[in-house]
This record gives C-alpha cells, structure tokens and sequence, in this order.
C-alpha cells in the first residue's frame, strides 16, 4: 500500500541511468516462513551520462527495493552501516566512492504470504516469480528499469524433497547437496547462467516438485534446443498441444522473420496462480496453466487457440521483447504490439486467416474501442502513468498490433520484412523506443513515417467517413473520405492519421472492377491500399462505367470507426459478392446492426417488435451454401454482441438491447429451424463418430454444430432438450460438452439443468480449469437471479478469491458479459462488484484494478445508472489504504 500521494511519472521526464549493471549475482535461500536473497552487483558510472561530470564529482546510487527486509550491505566488501546509506520504503540510497564498484546486499522477504503475486510468491507448494514490469524490487535492491541490463547468474536452494526442481533463465551450469558442518543437509542446490544481457524484468526462478514433458527442435543452423513443459505431476496428460505449439512457433519465426532461437533450452512452467496470461522471462516462459494446458476432455477448442496462440507470443518475445527490448515502459507497446502482431500472424497461417481477423476485429472493437472512450484512454505510447501495471491494456496490445500491421498495409510483406530485419540486426541487445522501430522501417525502405507515427501518441478511435459521387458522362466515380478523431483524457485537439484503406469497387453483376486512379496511365488490381493522410480527401477512379458500389476498409485495414450510408439491399449484395471474406462478414454485422437498432428503438417506443425478414434471407442463403468454410457460417450467424451494441450506442439502453437481441435471436431460430436442425445433426453426427482433433476444420465443424444448438434450443423443443442432452452425456471432448451446458443453464428446463451443473461439476471438481469453466457459464447467464447465484458461488468450496482465473471466471464473467444483471436498475451489481475491489485491493491491487473496468464505463449509460455507478467508485475512493493499481483508475474515472 502507498505511503504518500502517489505520483505521476512522465515520458518527458525519462533520463539515461546513472549507473549500470554489469553482472548480478543472485543467490536465493528458500524456505517455508521466508526467503533470503543475496545480491552482488557489479557495477559502473554509465559512460554515456558521465561525459560531463569529472570522475570525483559522482552522483549517488538509488536503488529501487520495496517490502524488503535489508540484513546486510556492503560497497567494495566493506560493510555498511546505517549512517553509509539512506532507507525508505521504496529506495536504498548511497554515494559510490569510485566509478567501478560492487554491491553486496542481504534481504529477507515473504513469498508464503504475498498474495500481489508479484516478485517472488508461491502458487500452491512452487516457488515462482513475476517481475515485469516493476516486481524485481519486490525481491532484492537493483536499478530495476528496462534499460539497465545485466549478465545474471542464480543460485538457488531449497528442501530437496519439496522442491526437488530449481529453475531459473539460462543454462544449467551445476547443482548438487547442500553441505553443512554437520554433513549433508536435507536441501539441495542449483546454479543457473544466462549468457544474453537483460533487464531485470526479464528475471525468473522456479523450485517446486514438478514433472516435465521434454522434446527437442532442431534450428535452422541445426542447433539442437531442449524443450521442457514443467507441470505438476497431474497435469503431464495436457502439455502434447502445448509443445506442438511450441514447435511450430519456432519453426514459424524462423521461416517468416528469419529469427532463430539462441539458448541450448527453452523452458515452460506452468503455474495456477498467475495475474496474466504468461510471462516471456529469458528461456524460462513462465505460464498461467490456462495458457498451457489442453487436451480434449477438459478444454474447450477456444482453449486450446489461446494456448497456441499465447505459446507462441512469449515465445515470439525473445526476439521481439528480450534481445531487442524497450528502453522505458512507455515505449511497452514496442514489445508487445509488435508481439501481437506476430503471434497473430502466426495464428492466421496454423488456421483460418478470415476467421482469426473475425475474432480479433471483434474483440478490438467491442473493447478496445470502448477503452479508448473512456476516462482511461491513453495513446498506444501513454506519455504519463501512475501505475505501469495499469497499462498492460487493450490499447497497448491489441491497438499496437493494428499499428505494425498498418506499417506492413503500407510497405507491403517485402518492405516490412527488409524493416523487421533492419530493426532486429540495429538493436540487437539494445533497449529502445517505438521511434527506434519506426527509424528502421523507414531506413529500410526509403520512406518517411512522421505523419503515421501520430498513432503512437495520439489516443482515440478516429472516425472515416466516406462519401461517393458518380460522373456518369465522364466516367468517373469519387470517394471523399473525412477523418476526424474525437478529444480524450489530456488531448483535445488530434491531427490527421496516415489511414490505409484497401478497397474494392463492385459491379451489379458482382465482378469487381480494375483500379485506375486519377492521374494514372492503365488500371492496377481490383483491391488497392490507399493512404488517407489529410482531414479530407478525396480519391477519383477512372472508366468506370457504371455505378459501383464500394468495399471500404478489406480486412480491417485500419483501426477507425468506417460510415458509408449502404442500404440494407447494398450490404446483403456485399454479404454475397465481396471478394474479401472480412467484408462480407462485416456487411452482415452492419445489416445485423441495422435491424437490431430498429428493433432497440421499437422496445424503447414500447412498440411491439417487428424484425426485417432480409435479415432471416441473407443468413439463410448463409446457411444453404454448402461451399462457405463453416467456421464462417458460424460467425455470420452471430449477432453482434451486446457489448459491441452497448459500445456503438450513444446511450447504451441495456434492457433494450437485451430484449432486441434476444427477440431477433428467437426469430432466426424458428425461421432457420429446419436449416439450423440439418447443420447440427451433420455436425453432430461426424463428432459422434470420430475422436476430437484440435485442427482448423475441426473447430470450424464444431463452432456451426454449437452456435446451431445454442440458436435450436430457443424453441424449447423436446427433440433439441433430448440432442443437447445426449451432446452433454456422450461427447469425447469440452467444447461440445461444455456448448451444451451452457445452453441448457440458459434455457428451462430446471431440472435437466440443476442435473447437469451437479454431474459436471462433481465430474471435474478437482480440475481447477474446468470448474473455471463451470463458474463462467452460470455467472454470464442472462436469466434473472445472476447476483444471488455468483454470491452463492462464492461460497463454493472450488471457490477463492486469491486466485486470479477463479475472480475472472465468476466475477469478471458477471460483471463483464452478463450486462443485463450487472446493470440491474437498483445499482446491486455495482454494490457487488466495488465490495470485491476493495476486498482485493489489499490481496492483489493488479487485479482488483481490472476487475474495476466495467465501473469505469459509467459514461455509457443513463442518468441514474450514471450516478449509482460512480457512487461506488466514490465509496472505493473512500474505502481506505488504496494501491496505486486502483487508485489511478478510479480517481481518473472521476476526474
Ligand atoms: N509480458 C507479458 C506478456 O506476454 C505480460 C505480463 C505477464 C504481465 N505477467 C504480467 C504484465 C504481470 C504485468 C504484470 O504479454
Ligand atoms: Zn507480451
């Protein structure tokens, strides 16, 4: 907890180290009531600040260190006494005599009772640790900044029985029995050397009685790596998805970024108490265990994406993130837009590119957009933060990865490749800024990217609307494109974006037309990248013989929220004939919208509900292709979320929308029985009769199986109570066993679906992912009663809030899917949720500041929920000792 106001620290205000690190020499004592770590630090003035000053004239060494117990200091090996230095609760401070010195501190820490699960703490019996971004001085006294980068070796010791593995980055370079003077002791030892400089960020350690699954990978200069996935010893049954994925992740970055991996291992550990999804720590990845186990019986297919996808992001850091990594964590997005991007990438080649580009787009709209409407907008760069935890976010990610992926739009595949390689060889071992990213882009290919890098610093969602005109005579078809982009927290005035929009013009008959510009000798492509650079632009197209109707924006080419008035007739003719499979996707969800507001507006009049039958034709004709990929079928037929509604609403009315949604839902379902009936049963049918394989077209056959049932079991018919029941009983695998769960909780039937949560969860009550599971369908169930039954759950022996996936499973599921009971007019899931902020505010401020975030969104709704809902930020405010995690977030909320 903060002793003071906490401060503001700046982009502006950054200054090159006064002094560097060397080498770190770390040795850890582990044990049950507390740890001991030694640290020697081999350290000097840092050349490039000690240009002016004359070598007497030395500045004084503050070291960062919190919640540490100092038991001894030594400089040079003198000890210090405590007039030599100056302590408080977050620095160690002293005045070096020389410009080449060594450091010696001993420090007691707490592992065993740091909930925080930051720096050194244990997830069950293992010792583990999370430094990123400022959890190493939770462990010894160091300069502990990105840019400060060390040779490290560990040495670790602990009870052999208990912990029989001792972990840390690097290699294995020798362990053995502890000696005492008494002979040998029950502990034992191991020392671990890293040979690549890092931060300390990057450090980590595990000992715990852990098994391992091993392989190896063979590089592209034939090295031959170690791998090793550590899980506890149940868990070695669920690791095989994880290490294919591993191995393709390696194979991927060396055909696609020419990187090759540099250790002689690579090491994964799997932890069940963890604030994020993993952690890239040198050669020792250390992982949520939702991030790394799968297989078919307790993980659903979306379970076993992520582990693909999550495996090959921190594996992906070691380049992009660990040899090349950020100077100063405002430039984070460095490492982890970048880092997205590629993983994404990565993801679209393992499996559907269309697909993967749905789901993210997705995803980036209905959160990140809303994220950067709210009072915690901030650029993809923040220039200011209180609390560095607070910006691993939505905007840095998922928005910096729009960012790269605009870089390539713009240079083509070629000209980003000859850019990434620049970047790579420039900064190998080198801590750097977005600047330094932008610098080899632009030197790789001659260009000049000033105006574009205002996405880094600039915050907010900017609007593109575009108009048309059509010269018949003259054969010629204009589109005038109007960017603005709305004020956000610190910047109200925002200059124009460098926007490429790929586009394509289509002809009544379908076909698309070639492409000539104004200005240009002969037509090129019936798809073209064009760069909006000014406040208004327009771009002129030449023979074009009839009036075309454009495709705006193919494959999400830039991060902005696209108008163009198409009419419904327009968007179901864009459904059918667009070449680009993003934009036919995305014409259905703007027709979905369309008629969903109409029928939002109908509820609102007190009107009765009257659905536009063009949205039952168009998703019908969906579903009688026979040709379309069914993963595709199945993402045309879902409805834009509500929480996507909520976020394009001026006002968001969540009753309304609820109502609307689920009336259009019921609509569909018995107009497209028979259609959805005939796909659920081929689908059902081929699962019935082969074994689960976790491959593309196997998620795709099972995303249109399950969105199929979910849509049939509206008709409450006993035909579909009796399918999704044998789905239930029968399948081989969680996606189909979990699909029908959930749709059953959501239907009627009480007694089928109290059988069923009872069964399940007696099934797999000692699997800590699947109860994971089984708290997430009931807290997201829209049908009334959803607080009382998440406080129940609550109680539930599986239950605990010092575990982050279980908060997120229950808590953040109610709070953050089930809007409607969140929302409840009477402020009781506000109530609810700011107890358990302040409740978690003392076990785990990064948590408890993400479970905030749905408070923070007040700015969306009407008057009265406006002012429960702050009142509940008001009463978090008030309630006390808060961590800076919280603090920033609500006091900003309510600035
Ligand atoms: N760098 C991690 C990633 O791959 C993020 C991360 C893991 C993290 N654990 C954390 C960030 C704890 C802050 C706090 O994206
Ligand atoms: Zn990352």
């Amino acid at each position: 907890m903060r002793s003071e106001q906490p401060k503001m620290i700046y982009l502006k205000d950054y200054q090159a180290p006064d002094y560097l690190i060397d080498e770190t020499h770390l040795t850890f004592e582990l044990f049950e009531d507390h740890s001991l770590v030694h640290a020697q630090l081999v350290m000097r003035r840092n050349p490039a600040c000690a240009a002016g000053d004359p070598g007497n004239d030395l500045p004084p060494l503050v070291l960062d260190g919190q919640q540490l117990e100092l038991l001894a200091l030594a400089l040079d090996g003198q000890a210090l006494t405590e007039a030599d230095y100056q302590l408080s609760d977050s620095h160690l401070s002293l005045q070096p005599k020389a410009a080449s010195f060594v450091i010696d501190s001993s420090v007691r820490i707490h592992p065993e009772s740091n909930t925080a699960l930051e720096g050194l703490y244990k997830s069950g019996s293992m010792f583990c640790t999370q430094c990123e971004a400022e959890g190493f001085r939770k462990i010894t006294y160091y300069l502990d900044r990105p840019d400060v980068m060390s040779k490290f070796t560990t040495t670790l010791s602990a009870e052999q029985h208990r912990y029989p593995v001792l972990l840390s980055n690097g290699n294995p370079i020798a362990s053995g029995p502890e000696e005492t003077a008494a002979g040998k002791s029950v502990r034992h030892w191991a020392t671990w050397e890293d040979p690549f400089m890092k931060p300390a960020y990057l450090f980590a350690l595990v000992a715990g009685d852990l098994w391992c699954v091993e392989d190896s990978f063979t590089t592209m200069s034939q090295r031959e790596v170690a791998l090793r996935i550590y899980v506890e010893p149940e868990n070695v049954d669920k690791c095989q998805h994880a290490m294919d994925s591993l191995k393709k992740s390696m194979r991927w970055d060396e055909e696609t970024y020419g990187r090759e991996y540099d250790l002689d291992i690579f090491m994964i550990v799997a932890v069940n108490d963890f604030n994020m999804g993993a952690m890239e720590n040198k050669g020792l990845n250390i992982f949520n265990s939702s991030c790394v186990l799968a297989k078919a019986e307790t993980a659903t297919d979306a379970a076993h994406q992520r582990v693909e996808a999550v495996v090959a992001h921190e594996y992906f850091h070691n380049w992009s993130g660990n040899r090349v990594t950020c100077r100063d964590w405002f430039q984070l997005s460095l490492k982890e837009g970048f880092t997205v991007f590629r993983d994404a990438e990565f993801s679209a080649d393992m499996n559907s590119r269309t697909v993967k580009r749905i789901e993210d787009v997705a995803y980036l709209r209905t959160h990140q957009f809303a994220e950067d409407a709210g009072p915690m907008a901030h650029p993809v760069r923040p220039d200011a933060f209180i609390e560095i935890s607070n910006f691993y976010t939505l905007t840095v990610y998922e928005k910096g990865s729009e960012v790269v992926r605009m870089i390539r739009t713009l240079l083509g595949s070629e000209g980003f490749r000859k850019g990434s390689d620049l970047y790579f060889e420039r900064h190998d071992g080198q801590a750097v800024t977005c600047d330094d990213f932008i610098k080899a882009m632009e030197d790789a290919n001659g260009v000049d990217l000033s105006q574009f890098k205002r996405w880094y610093s600039q915050g907010g969602t900017p609007r593109l609307a575009v108009s048309e005109a059509y010269d018949a005579a003259a054969k010629r078809y204009s589109l005038t494109f109007s960017q603005s982009c709305p004020a956000t927290p610190g910047q109200s005035e925002k200059l124009p974006f460098v926007i490429p929009v790929e586009l394509g013009l289509l002809v009544a008959q379908g076909g698309e037309l070639p492409l000539r510009l104004a200005g240009e000798a002969a037509a090129s492509g019936t798809s073209r990248v064009i760069a909006i650079c000014e406040a208004e632009q327009t771009v002129i197209f030449e023979d074009v013989a009839e009036r075309p109707l454009p495709s705006l924006l193919r494959g999400f080419s830039a991060p902005v929220k696209l108008s163009f008035p198409y009419n419904r007739d327009q968007l179901m003719f864009l459904m059918q004939h667009d070449s680009d499979g993003f934009n036919r996707w995305e014409a259905g969800q703007q027709l979905s919208v369309q008629v969903l507001q109409e029928l939002i507006g109908q509820h609102q009049r007190g009107e009765p509900l009257v659905m536009d039958q063009r949205l039952i034709a168009a998703l019908r004709s969906v579903l009688d292709n026979q040709q379309l990929d069914q993963a595709m079928v199945a993402e045309m037929l879902s409805l834009p979320g509500e929480a996507f509604l909520t976020e394009i609403s001026e006002v968001a009315d969540v009753e309304a929308i609820h109502s609307a949604r689920e009336f259009a839902r019921l609509q569909l379902a018995e107009a497209l029985y028979e259609p959805l009936w005939q796909r659920y049963q081929d689908n059902r049918d081929v699962s019935r009769s082969s074994t689960y394989i976790a491959e593309d077209q196997h998620f795709a056959r099972r995303s249109l199986q399950n969105i199929a049932l979910s849509y049939l079991m509206l008709s409450s018919k006993p035909e579909v109570l009796a399918a999704c029941l044998e789905q239930f009983e029968a399948c081989d695998n969680m996606t189909e066993r979990l699909t029908a769960l959930a749709v059953l909780i959501n239907s009627p039937f009480g007694a089928e679906k109290a059988k069923a949560l009872a069964s399940f969860a007696d099934f797999f009550k000692d699997n800590p992912l699947v109860m994971d599971q089984w708290f997430s369908v009931q807290a997201a169930s829209a049908l009334p009663g959803a607080l009382a039954r998440v406080q129940q759950l609550m109680q539930h022996p599986a239950f605990t809030l010092k575990n982050p996936n279980k908060v997120r499973a229950l808590i953040g599921a109610f709070a953050g899917q089930n809007l409607v009971n969140f929302h409840q007019a009477d402020g009781s899931g506000y109530r609810f949720l700011a107890d358990q902020v302040i409740t978690l505010n003392a076990l785990n401020p990064q948590i408890a500041s993400r479970l905030l975030a749905p408070l923070t969104r007040w700015g969306k709704y009407d008057a009265a929920r406006q002012s429960l809902m702050k009142a509940e930020l008001e009463r978090i405010l008030a309630s006390g000792e808060l961590s800076s995690d919280v603090f920033e977030v609500v006091s900003k909320s309510l600035a």
